[in-house]
């Protein structure tokens, strides 16, 4: 049974893959990425979690590294669950996990090392005698204590100088961040207050917390990450992120982080975690950053379930994917959300590419882009909507949502407009990636971005859906959108990334030679403009064993 891939690799519309689930301590090493993950080596469904492990040169191959940690002690008996890696100023590395106990399943928090540091694999992990090393405090519920953060150093000389953040909810199902303050890993101190807590927001499973560079100082205008323990301050902003398992969506929220008290304050309380800007509006979960010594930069990876049903996992012996990781910073035009972006080394899968310039779209028009087999793609297009046709409305479908909307086939003055991928050549099978302005009768405009499951397959054991939100467009920026497709996987960005989407899909007809790509403008006033359409083919990413057995790593 294969471990785990990343899904730029698949050959079949189903991408060969069993990662169960969310990245976990990613971390970089001695020239080497690695990724822990959660896995069941027994089944396609979760249970008997343990720590899988796989490790890259440039984050799209990979190579199977054995287990890295099982369940084998009274403290994690019931399951390794999910942590982060710390590297420390000595080049010690420590990981911190949840494990769930043999007696009561109740989650603590074990330490754990590599056994041999200079090992640029990793490949043995030893447990801490000192296991469990935290225990959930009084007022949390046993089973409301898990997935610790990467560790923070506080600026100046304060002893214990680090950090964890750990997830939780309380009586009233207010979600929330506990933060420990430690010297040494093994004995913790909690923090006076809470980090934060959003009400309503229930259990946050894996949070993250790591500083962007904010304004227009250097660190800004470098677009480089920053490190987990950037000294905050006024070129620094701070991010917050929980995974709701209540809803199964991964929150973020912009802010500032007082090291003082160790509590952190949302700029907007509109946008709270949980209540606000999501990573990505389709399927992607339990994500996690790093930060990358090499590039200088944060990149953040995503976990990808399955739209199928579980007996077709079991039957086909593997469930998830990990989307392709991205990079991310604070979009210092807005100040207001992210920008995520795929790694720059998916690029160097691109292979013949064609491009397509100044393409009308009629209203109510599907014009086939000729790129021959579209299975693997790297798409970016531009689009530009007849100023006059938006000027000549009075008001445009002000209470439309992609959710709740008709998806592509619906028709409004000013979108749908957009791309069909993974479509079959009559498209009976497509996946539409899309813009849809309204109008206000104020005269304002906005636009959602969405992407459109519903007529993506024929198979009848899927869940589909219209996905997407609201992306910000600044004054003269024109309508632009980044895809990448592979097989059963489309992931989507709009605007530079200020709202992305991601999709499982599993067409039946469109697949192989049969897998096309078309533009589409389903407005009814809005003559559309496709500005620019580059179109590349993308390279398969190989995912193997380790040793690998070419010497091209
Ligand atoms: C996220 C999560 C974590 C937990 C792990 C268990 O999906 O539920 O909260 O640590 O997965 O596998």
């Amino acid at each position: 049974m294969l471990l785990f891939c990343v899904h730029a690799a698949p050959s079949i519309p189903r991408p060969r893959v069993n990662a169960r689930h969310n990245r976990i301590g990613p971390l970089y090493h001695k020239g080497w990425y690695h990724l822990f993950y959660q896995w069941n080596p027994d089944s396609a469904v979760w249970g008997n979690i343990t720590w899988g492990h796989a490790v890259s040169r440039d984050l799209l191959h990979w190579l199977h590294l054995p287990l890295a940690m099982v369940p084998d002690h009274p403290y994690d008996a019931n399951g390794v669950w999910s942590g982060s890696a710390t590297r420390l100023p000595d080049g010690r590395i420590v990981m911190l996990y949840t494990g769930s106990t043999a007696e009561s399943s109740a989650q603590v928090q074990n330490l754990a090392e590599p056994a041999d540091a200079s090992d640029p694999l990793l490949r043995e992990w030893v447990k801490s005698d000192a296991n469990p090393v935290l225990v959930p405090p009084p007022g949390i519920g046993p089973t409301d204590f898990r997935d610790p953060t990467t560790a923070w150093r506080t600026p100046g000389n304060d002893t214990p100088a680090w950090r964890v953040a750990i997830g939780s909810k309380d009586r009233d199902h207010a979600g929330l961040a506990l933060v420990y303050r430690t010297e040494d890993f093994v004995r913790y101190d909690p923090a006076p207050a809470l980090m934060h807590a959003v009400p309503g927001t229930g259990m946050w499973e894996c949070v993250d917390f790591y500083p962007v560079a904010a304004g227009s100082g250097a660190a800004a205008d470098s677009g480089d990450g920053l490190e987990t323990s950037a000294a905050p301050g006024p070129g620094v902003k701070h991010v917050l992120k929980a995974s709701l398992d209540d809803d199964k969506h991964d929150y973020y929220a912009i802010g500032t982080y007082d090291p003082a008290t160790d509590t952190w304050t949302p700029d907007s309380a509109e946008d709270d975690v949980g209540i606000g800007l999501r990573y990505d509006y389709g399927k992607y979960y339990a994500s996690k950053t790093f930060y990358d010594p090499v590039l200088r930069r944060r990149v953040l990876w995503g976990w990808v379930g399955e739209t199928d049903s579980e007996r077709a996992d079991i039957l086909k012996g593997w469930a998830s994917v990990q989307s392709i990781p991205r990079t991310v910073l604070l979009d210092t035009k807005t100040g207001s959300n992210l920008l995520q972006w795929p790694v720059v080394e998916v690029e160097n899968l691109r292979m013949s590419g064609k491009s397509f310039d100044g393409v009308a779209l009629d209203r109510g028009s599907v014009v086939p882009l000729d790129v021959g087999k579209a299975t693997q793609l790297d798409i970016e297009a531009v689009f530009e909507v007849d100023a006059s046709d938006a000027a000549a409305v009075t008001e445009a479908d002000v209470t439309f949502n992609c959710s709740t909307s008709a998806g592509a086939a619906g028709r409004g003055l000013l979108g749908p407009f957009g791309l069909l991928v993974l479509a079959d050549d009559d498209l009976s099978e497509q996946t539409a990636v899309y813009f849809y302005l309204l109008k206000g009768t104020d005269g304002s405009l906005q636009t959602f971005f969405c992407q459109d499951e519903l007529r993506a397959s024929k198979a009848n054991d899927l869940v589909k859906r219209v996905y997407g939100s609201l992306v910000p467009v600044l004054d003269g920026e024109n309508l632009s959108v980044r895809i990448l497709v592979d097989h059963s996987i489309v992931e989507s960005f709009a605007q530079g990334g200020r709202t992305c989407i991601t999709s499982r899909v599993y067409p039946t007809r469109a697949i192989y030679d049969s897998a096309r790509v078309f533009l589409f403008n389903n407005a009814t006033h809005a003559h559309v403009k496709a500005k620019s359409v580059k179109i590349w083919q993308l390279n398969s990413a190989y995912i193997r064993p380790y040793p690998a057995t070419t010497t091209s790593l």
